[in-house]
């Protein structure tokens, strides 16, 4: 069955107003700082690229990526780094940037093995917060957008390695005439 993007849930013109707010609270919080924004592959690439051009400080990336094994695997908790970063964090104040928490459980893996590494500090930002779906608990220091819980794409997320190119949030909907509601 097919599915394609469908209503717009957050437009373009929110999202950047939105990423500038963040950007200027992480200015402020990092002053002096240096911190070093970590990547969770693919998703965060999007919303990455333009979070770190709305700070208005010195910082660095880095990048990291992880797979969980399907969907039933996913509810299991199973989360497995497929790509590590490429230099130590001890020392440097660490946000982990997301482009949406869904179940937790990849931001707690994350968060639990990075900690192991002595950053100074270790904070989350994630664009979206699917706040519905959480099964761990994870305290997400910056937020963007608290979502419901539609599976969505665009802006980084992706259906079947699609639509992360689209410049908003839409959600995924049914070709038209393919069954009844969706
Ligand atoms: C998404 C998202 C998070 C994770 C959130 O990644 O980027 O990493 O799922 O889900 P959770 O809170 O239930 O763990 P995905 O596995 O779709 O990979 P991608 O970023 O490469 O699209």
């Amino acid at each position: 069955m097919g599915h394609r993007p469908g209503r717009i849930l957050i437009t373009r013109e929110e999202i950047a107003a939105r990423v500038r707010e963040l950007g200027k609270e992480i200015s402020r919080d990092y002053d002096g700082k240096d911190p070093l924004l970590v990547g969770v592959l693919k998703g965060a690439v999007v919303f990455l690229a333009d979070l770190m051009r709305t700070v208005e400080i010195p910082l660095a990336c880095d990048f990291i990526a992880v797979s969980s094994y399907g969907a039933s695997s996913r509810s299991s908790g199973v989360v497995k780094l497929t790509a590590d970063l490429s230099q130590s964090i001890v020392g440097r104040h660490v946000l982990l940037v997301e482009d949406i928490i869904d179940t937790g459980r990849t931001v707690a893996y994350l968060s639990r093995n990075l900690e192991t590494r002595q950053p100074a500090s270790l904070r989350i930002c994630a664009l979206l917060d699917k706040l519905e779906r959480r099964e761990v608990e994870v305290a997400l220091d910056y937020v963007g957008f608290t979502i419901p819980n539609e599976f969505v794409v665009g802006y980084g997320l992706d259906y079947g390695g699609l639509y992360r190119n689209l410049f908003h949030i839409a959600a995924l909907e049914r070709d038209a005439g393919e069954g009844g509601p969706a």
